[in-house]
């Protein structure tokens, strides 16, 4: 898979072990993030992962800050993006079953790197269960395009 990387300072470290971890699975990385620990803005970095992602550049997403809170809620922002943060790999499994999140997000200073490569695992070799919870990934859009009826 064509895979979105992006970070903010608090997660440059993390960032590399991650994309080695990507390229040893078999992966190709784009780098969205900075290289550089100092301070920077991460709704910068969420946009452009999640730009990448909506556009269809890549198959999905992967984004790190401190906490992994402020970057996905910036990536939520472009529509059609679904960034979803865990701290656990059964979140990052159901996430894309249910939700069918197109990026998964965690934060550098919450998860150490064997967590965080096993969450990203779990997130990759899950898959979307459609269905019901395909319905419910409708509605989501239906109120991101402000048509949603309740
Ligand atoms: C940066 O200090 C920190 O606020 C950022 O990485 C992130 O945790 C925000 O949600």
């Amino acid at each position: 898979m064509k895979i979105a990387i992006g970070n903010d300072h608090a997660a440059v470290e993390l960032k590399f072990e991650i994309a080695s971890y990507l390229e040893e699975l078999g992966h190709e990385v784009v780098n969205y993030g900075t290289d550089e620990t100092q301070s920077c803005d991460y709704p910068v970095y969420g946009v452009k992962v999640g730009r990448a992602v909506a556009a269809g550049e890549v198959d999905c997403g992967v984004l790190i800050c401190g906490t992994g809170v402020g970057i996905s809620i910036a990536a939520n922002k472009v529509a059609g993006v679904r960034a979803a943060v865990c701290s656990d790999t059964a979140t990052a499994r159901l996430v894309k079953q249910h939700n069918n999140a197109n990026i998964i997000a965690f934060g550098a200073r919450i998860v150490g790197v064997e967590l965080a490569k096993d969450i990203v695992k779990a997130y990759l070799d899950a898959e979307f269960m459609g269905g019901r919870h395909g319905k419910r990934v409708d509605m989501i859009h239906e109120i991101e395009a402000d048509q949603f009826l309740c």
